[in-house]
């Protein structure tokens, strides 16, 4: 049995959350490889609405076993409150929910580390989604870091260790940390809640798992624009989101990964700083701003929006080795006269059709125009309700991008899914 893996394509918020639990019937197990709560998972159906973080989407249907890999970095206190909120709408998680004790752990100070990292980059900042998750990998990477295993012995003593190196860092800049002592005792509280969770390892669990021929579903959080070594850097997060990522972020090898599914939005969102070449600062960026509601699911902000551009899809494609695309969000154009794609950049007067090293505002977009289907699809449950012109868009984008469109969402809801033959 292979493990699937389910990943965004484009700078994050595809609707990686819908999908992962719109597939998990088909699953024994769902597991986040990477990130951290700076994932806003959102999920809908029989009309309520969850956001997760940490929590991997699968836990909404059935008895299925999610679990926190160890490419995973965990903020208990955040934990806890999204644990909570769960339990309080009836999901009770402790048996279901299974943490790997190689997962790291985001420190009170990690947090204001990435406020105080933030706040010296003046002008060039990131615009991370401040929970603390660059400061943490960075930690991981230097050997400096605590996993969730270390809880288990001797713990206070490692975790004054580290905030004392923090504090000396934090210090030089003159940040203000004051919030810290709320801050901790909200944390320390969180670390009680996690320990009533099952530490695994997980590596050994999930390569069990393959060789009992159980179907695994691996989750990605943020997307491949967004990746430490394949995105705008430095304007990414600091983990690996393309589909190695799940290999280092569970421990399995690449021979285990069987599907690799790529999520992309009908046209293309980024919150935060950074390059994005078919960003549109008119009427038509707020249209799907407004139609799209494209609002941050973890800190509120407004997300910037342009039309689909090709060229960067193709590469996330190609990094990730996508077998099958699904396609988020076409109700959003369903009122769009004209549709464009972008096919190319021009720079420096050249048509470029691989995504460059370089991306700056040197780049033009290059459009193709395609008829709008002009037709509500949200309440359409089968395929062969299209209207012609939405399935001459899947059939250019199939041509385009070379990989077939085998998912399409067409609002919200769970219910609002539509699984091509
Ligand atoms: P994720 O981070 O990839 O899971 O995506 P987010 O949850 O951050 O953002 C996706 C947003 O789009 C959420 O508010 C979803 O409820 C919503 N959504 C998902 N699929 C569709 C769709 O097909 N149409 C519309 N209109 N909204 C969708
Ligand atoms: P999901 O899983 C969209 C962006 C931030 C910022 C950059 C670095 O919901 O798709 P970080 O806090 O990770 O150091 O921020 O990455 N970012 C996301 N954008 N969706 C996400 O997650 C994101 N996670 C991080 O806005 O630009
Ligand atoms: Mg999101």
């Amino acid at each position: 049995m292979k493990l699937d893996v389910l990943l965004g394509l484009q700078w994050g918020d595809e609707g990686k959350g819908k999908i992962v639990d719109v597939l998990t019937p088909e699953y024994e197990i769902v597991a986040r490889f990477q990130g951290g709560p700076n994932a806003g998972h959102t999920l809908e159906f029989e009309g309520k609405k969850y956001v997760l973080r940490s929590v991997p989407s699968g836990i909404f249907q059935g008895n299925k076993i999610n679990i926190i890999g160890n490419g995973v970095v965990l903020d208990p206190a955040l934990f806890k409150g999204e644990i909570e909120a769960l339990e309080a709408s009836g999901h009770d998680l402790t048996k279901r929910l299974l943490v790997s004790k190689k997962a790291h752990l985001i420190l009170p100070t990690h947090r204001l580390l990435d406020a105080c990292y933030e706040a010296a980059k003046g002008d060039s900042k990131i615009g991370t989604t401040g929970k603390g998750i660059g400061p943490t990998y960075t930690d991981k990477i230097s050997r400096n870091g605590l996993r969730v295993g270390d809880i288990l012995h001797n713990f206070e003593e490692k975790y004054n260790q580290a905030k004392n190196k923090h504090l000396k860092i934090l210090a030089q800049y003159g940040f203000d940390i004051s919030a810290l002592a709320d801050i901790e005792k909200e944390w320390f509280v969180g670390v009680k809640k996690l320990k009533e969770f099952t530490f695994i390892d997980s590596e050994h669990y999930i390569n069990d798992a393959i060789k009992n021929n159980k179907k695994i579903l691996a989750e990605g959080a943020q997307g491949t624009m967004l990746d430490i070594d394949f995105g705008s850097y430095p304007f990414v997060t600091s983990s690996n989101t393309i589909s190695a990522g799940a290999c280092t972020g569970l421990g399995i090898s690449p021979q285990a990964v069987g599907e690799v599914y790529g999520i992309f939005k009908a046209y293309c969102t980024r919150v935060g700083s950074g390059p994005f070449p078919t960003e549109l600062f008119d009427e038509t960026g707020d249209k799907l701003r407004e139609f799209g509601f494209e609002f941050g699911s973890v800190t509120g902000r407004p997300r910037r929006c342009g039309w689909i551009d090709l060229v960067a899809l193709r590469y996330a494609i190609m990094v990730d080795g996508v077998t099958q695309l699904i396609m988020m969000k076409s109700d959003v154009l369903d009122t769009f006269e004209t549709i464009r794609a972008c096919v190319a950049y021009e720079i420096d007067g050249q048509k470029v059709t691989d995504f460059p090293f370089e991306v700056d505002d040197a780049i033009k977009p290059v459009y193709i125009d395609l008829k709008g289907w002009q037709t509500d699809m949200t309440k359409m449950r089968k395929e062969d309700e299209f209207p012609t012109e939405f399935n001459q868009y899947l059939a250019f984008l199939e041509r385009e991008l070379g990989v077939p469109i085998s998912i399409v969402s067409i609002g919200p809801d769970r219910d609002q899914t539509i699984i091509r033959k």
